[in-house]
């Protein structure tokens, strides 16, 4: 059975981008693939966190793992600081890769710009990333665009280890969708659907209330034309908003622009307001009934007891073949 395994910071709330992106689609590997779905809570940490808010955003992302439909009878749903073998996996790779490699990095040089101080960690991000990703014999990892790069560098580390040391890693196929991998922000459509965006209305949030999704939707930035078109380089927040449309509803691009001729902005604005709430009101409902059934630590738990155990066969081979004693 191939192996899926995909990682989601609990830095503040999740965000449609991340629902379109990845999550959602994680579902749709649970009954054919083996999933390994990680709260990646080490690479929170990379920028500080309010430590009350560290917990808490922990604990609400696996209640919203099993909201959209992981269900963890089927799939392995953990905490990686849970797992020691990450970050130890994650020293090891250090030492085997490049400086070069890592001043690369795109996503890098966007969280530090600006910055007074950036620590070490948000420098060897990538590094612990692909000791997730490399420690489970992983054959796909579903992610949204803005990981296309991290996972080529995993690529490059796990094929020079392998060529160093003899084959020990399988080598990782990043699963970005064609279309929904990048969400664009509601104020602006030239740049990503981002956590760190502090503008609320910039995002939709899971755990939105109807009220809060109709007035970011409104005011989404859109253009001075009228017409309902998808349009990227030219119409690039309609073309945004008609893309969430499209995926939520499963009505093609094709349709939604018959549907909305020469109706303007706000019919179209106010159908996708009924999609996007309809869309996440049993995702909710749902959420809520986790949270109050107490179930989440439980199946943390369990999740971290069979991530240990798939892990450590992958890091005591990586320890053999780089020469480390062990008795
Ligand atoms: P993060 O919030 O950075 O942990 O991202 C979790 C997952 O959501 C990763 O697979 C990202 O690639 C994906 N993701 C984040 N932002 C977006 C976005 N705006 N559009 C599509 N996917 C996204
Ligand atoms: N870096 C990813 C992000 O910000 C999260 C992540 C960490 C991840 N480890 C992973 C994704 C392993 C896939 C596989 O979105």
């Amino acid at each position: 059975m191939k192996r899926v395994l995909s990682g989601v910071q609990p830095t503040s709330e999740i965000h449609l981008g991340n629902y379109i992106g990845a999550i959602r689609r994680f579902v749709d590997f649970q009954d054919e693939m083996d999933c390994f779905f990680c709260i990646v809570d080490l690479h929170s940490v990379t920028v500080p966190q309010d430590p009350k808010d560290l917990h808490e955003n922990t604990l609400k992302l696996a209640a919203l793992y099993m909201a959209v439909g992981l269900d963890p009878k089927k799939v392995t749903l953990f905490v990686q600081s849970h797992v020691p073998a990450h970050t130890e996996l994650a020293w090891l790779l250090q030492c085997n890769t490049y400086i070069g490699e890592l001043n690369r990095m795109t996503q890098f040089k966007d969280k530090s710009q600006g910055k007074e101080t950036v620590t070490t960690g948000l420098y060897t991000y990538p590094v612990l990333m692909a000791a997730d990703i490399l420690l489970y014999d992983t054959n796909y990892v579903p992610v949204g665009e803005d990981q296309k790069q991290h996972l080529e560098l995993c690529r490059d580390i796990a094929t020079r280890f392998n060529n160093k040391y003899g084959n020990t890693f399988v080598i990782p196929e990043p699963l970005i969708a064609k279309f929904g991998a990048r969400i664009m922000s509601l104020d602006d459509p030239t740049s990503k659907m981002s956590k760190s965006n502090e503008n609320k209305h910039s995002k939709i949030n899971l755990l939105d209330s109807p009220s809060k999704i109709k007035k970011s939707i409104m005011k989404a930035v859109t253009d001075s034309e009228s017409q309902v078109r998808y349009d990227l380089e030219n119409k690039p927040g309609v073309s945004n908003l008609i893309t969430i449309y499209n995926i939520l509803s499963g009505i093609s691009i094709e349709n939604i622009e018959k549907k909305y001729e020469g109706m303007g902005y706000g019919a179209f604005k106010k159908d996708l307001i009924d999609v996007v709430v309809s869309t996440l009101e049993p995702i909710q409902q749902k959420y809520y009934d986790i949270v109050e059934s107490g179930e989440v630590e439980k199946v943390l738990k369990e999740g971290a007891e069979k991530a240990r155990e798939a892990s450590n066969k992958v890091l005591n081979e990586v320890k053999k073949k780089m020469g480390f004693v062990s008795f």
